[in-house]
């Protein structure tokens, strides 16, 4: 595909030349002649949209360059970047919990042809963040230009609607398909669309897998770059279900500081390593509380069980996410934190995170 379209010539040579000008720090390549840059092209508006076709040997920070030097340029009042995660990539790293192992779960291949990754946010406790790590994660990455689609795998208590600002019903298309909600350029579904408030949801473990794979079939999810799955607490048949319905490439675990959700999650780091789904690493949410009145700092949940856990099962620790009080506001008012106050704490620490996860999926083998 050619690299200029039509129109708003000027700007878009303008945006091509200082896009040349930034150039891979080892290999000297730069991002345009080297095939990162596809379908440059300007709206109307002054948006600068491209394409960045991620190689697995780039560092994450070369989008960031590149969306820096599209943004200096005269005329360009926005810059929209759509990621291509690296299709090739090194095998996942052998955990010490990997003893026992049964045979992986084989979910259909047919399920989600266009999503390249999925990603599941689980813990073994209920309450300690699941759903706002999933929806800041998914929010900061659909920032940052990927095409990011979250299901709603929490079927008893799905939170997606509420954290997303999103209550009203899917449409269904011509071909019979639901259509999933977008907000925050996130594309969504949940059970929480398709029921009224009074309405409880109460499933028993089969039921749950039939929701999900018709969430999975019969949603026009498109092509998404990746799939965040929030996943309900605990580690029962549900979850167990859910893992060999999707076929998850990563799954990132929350904890709180204190050591019995520790003990949970790492029940629950077990289970996924049985089915050999790879756990991606450990955030640990909930750590610790500055008074924004005294400045002094609370460990209300205890202290660094997230990295003592991490030592102790030889994943990785993708980071600490402070208590703030916006971070529950901007959940109960569907905007996440990260786009509601990135610039805090909290925020910082979950874009941090995001880009983490971002970058070990780079690693892994796409589906598409
Ligand atoms: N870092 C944080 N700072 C302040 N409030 C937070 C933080 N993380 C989560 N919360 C709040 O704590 C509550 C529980 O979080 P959340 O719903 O994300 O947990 P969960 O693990 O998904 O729960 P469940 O097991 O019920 O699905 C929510 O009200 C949320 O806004
Ligand atoms: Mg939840």
């Amino acid at each position: 595909m050619s690299l200029i379209h039509a129109g708003r010539e000027q700007v878009l040579r303008r945006v091509a030349a200082a896009l040349s000008q930034v150039v891979h720090p080892t290999t000297g390549e730069d991002i345009v002649s080297s095939g990162r840059v596809r379908e440059l092209n300007v709206d109307e508006d002054g948006t600068v949209r491209f394409r960045f076709n991620l190689h697995p040997e780039d560092p994450a920070t070369l989008v960031r360059t590149a969306r820096a030097a599209a943004e200096k340029v005269d005329g360009v009042a926005r810059v929209a970047i759509q990621h291509s995660l690296p299709v090739a990539g090194k095998p996942a790293p052998k955990s010490p919990l990997r003893a026992g192992n049964v045979p992986a779960p084989t979910p259909d291949a047919k399920l989600l042809p266009g999503v390249k990754h999925v990603l599941a946010v689980s813990s073994g406790k209920g309450g300690v963040g699941k759903s706002t790590v999933a929806v800041n994660l998914a929010a900061a990455l659909a920032a940052s230009g990927l095409r990011v689609g979250v299901l709603d795998a929490d079927i008893y208590g799905p939170n997606v609607p509420m954290m997303f600002g999103e209550h009203r019903q899917p449409r269904v298309t011509a071909a019979k398909k639901l259509e999933p909600l977008e907000a925050h350029g996130v594309k969504l579904m949940s059970l929480g669309f398709l029921l009224t408030d009074d309405q409880p949801a109460i499933m028993r473990g089969p039921m749950i897998a039939g929701i999900l794979k018709q969430f999975l079939q019969e949603v026009e999810w498109g092509e998404l770059d990746l799939m965040v799955v929030d996943m309900p607490p605990g580690t029962g048949d549900a979850q167990l279900s859910l893992v060999q319905t999707i076929r998850v490439d990563g799954v990132v675990m929350v904890t709180t500081p204190q050591d019995v959700a520790t003990g949970d999650v790492l029940r629950a780091i077990k289970m996924f390593e049985r089915v050999n789904t790879r756990v991606l690493g450990i955030v640990e949410n909930m750590a610790g509380f500055v008074c924004p009145c005294c400045g002094e700092r609370y460990e209300i949940f205890g202290r660094a069980g997230g990295q003592r856990l991490a030592q102790q099962t030889g994943l990785e620790f993708l980071g600490e996410i402070p208590l703030e009080v916006h971070v529950r506001e901007g959940g109960d008012a569907g905007l996440p934190a990260v786009l509601g106050q990135p610039e805090s704490p909290a925020g910082l620490a979950l874009r941090a995170v995001a880009e983490r996860v971002a970058a070990r999926l780079e690693g892994a083998e796409a589906r598409v």
